[in-house]
């Protein structure tokens, strides 16, 4: 029987700079008290000068290396999964391939906005258990605040800058990935999108002037199809793995929304208590919310031996994945 991928370094890196709800309030006509509420965000963390996604996702993933004991040259292949690349091309993977000096790794991007981290682990997992690779990097990373139109209070109050890292490997400690699953549905792309700078709209003085550089977010479908496509995948990868909702020790969620989180549990019929929450401090980060909550939750003791741990999330595509760990 083959022995299955192993989470065996995590690591996360978010920019110094931290805008607290205040700051956000003289900015656009938005309160402290309408974000806490309505989405539990209190901080996020923005990119300084300096900061890129490479950057970000590179400390992200020297910190999962270290936490690994592997050398850069042993990573075999680099994924970076964000929405707010370093550019269009050559991928974000690339750039960190050489900051970081893994120059044994294949490097690319996936794109599948707030469920990268998941479809890049689904993939990792894959490549491993085929023998093509032994060490895979598995990124998210973004810096939001360069893609967020800071005018908009629809959007700008809901999103930070981060990176969070995993190395996936074929031995060594840490979560086993039990099974992953992914999918997606391309009728609901215009929920949440950035229309300008690709090949439809090619970026003009026009597509400019029309703000289509930036992020744009249709006001209220997202919400309930975040929940109800979350709860539906966790309950489709339990089942066909043979286990039950009573069985998960911590689900770690996309960190989008706390109410969504709360909502997801709920539909779950999951002790929300067991639902990992650190939106309040970095905000909508895409795909590093993941990683970031994975780190945090093992610094607090919550990822320990034995326990069975969920990640799920959802996305703009719209995009959603579940993994199943093992510890
Ligand atoms: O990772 C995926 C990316 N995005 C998401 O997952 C976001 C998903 N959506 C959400 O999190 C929520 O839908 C929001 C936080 C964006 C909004 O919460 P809501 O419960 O859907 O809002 P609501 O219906 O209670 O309130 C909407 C109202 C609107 O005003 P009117 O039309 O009712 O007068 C907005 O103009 O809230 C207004 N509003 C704000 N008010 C103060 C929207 N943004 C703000 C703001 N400050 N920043």
């Amino acid at each position: 029987m083959k022995t299955l991928p192993r989470i065996t370094g995590l690591g996360f890196s978010v920019p110094s700079q931290v805008w607290d709800n205040h700051k956000l309030e003289k900015m656009v006509d938005t309160s402290d008290e309408w974000i806490q509420s309505r989405t539990g965000i209190v901080t996020r963390c923005i990119a300084g000068k300096k900061d890129t996604t490479a950057s970000l996702a590179s400390e992200a993933a020297l910190k999962a290396l270290d936490d690994a004991n592997c050398g850069p040259l042993d990573v075999d292949i680099i994924i970076v999964a964000t929405m707010s690349p370093e550019m269009l091309f050559p991928a974000t993977a690339c750039f960190v391939q050489e900051i970081i000096g893994a120059k044994n790794a294949a490097a690319f991007d996936i794109t599948a906005a707030c469920t990268g981290f998941i479809y890049g682990l689904t993939l990792a997992s894959s490549m491993v258990l085929s023998g093509a690779a032994k060490n895979v990097l598995v990124i998210g990373a973004e810096t939001l605040s360069r893609i967020i139109d800071w005018t908009d209070r629809n959007t700008c109050v809901l999103f930070g800058d981060g990176a969070g890292a995993a190395l996936v490997s074929n031995e060594g400690k840490g979560g086993q990935i039990i099974d992953s699953l992914i999918g997606s549905d391309g009728s609901q792309a215009d929920l949440l999108y950035m229309p300008g700078g690709g090949s439809q709209y090619p970026t003009s003085e026009d597509t400019v002037r029309k703000r289509l550089h930036f992020l744009k977010m249709a006001d209220r479908g997202l919400f309930k199809v975040a929940s109800v496509s979350m709860a539906n995948v966790v309950n489709e990868v339990l089942v066909r793995n043979h286990l039950a909702v009573s069985d998960i020790d911590l689900l770690i969620p996309h960190q989008a929304n706390l109410r969504i989180i709360l909502a997801t549990a709920k539909k779950l019929d999951l002790n929300s208590e067991k639902a990992y929450v650190n939106i309040n401090k970095y905000g909508n980060t895409s795909a590093a919310t993941i990683p970031i909550a994975m780190v945090e939750a093992r610094d607090e003791g919550l990822i320990a031996e034995g326990k069975i741990i969920v990640l799920v999330a959802f996305g703009s595509g719209m995009t959603w994945g579940a993994t199943i760990l093992k510890y």
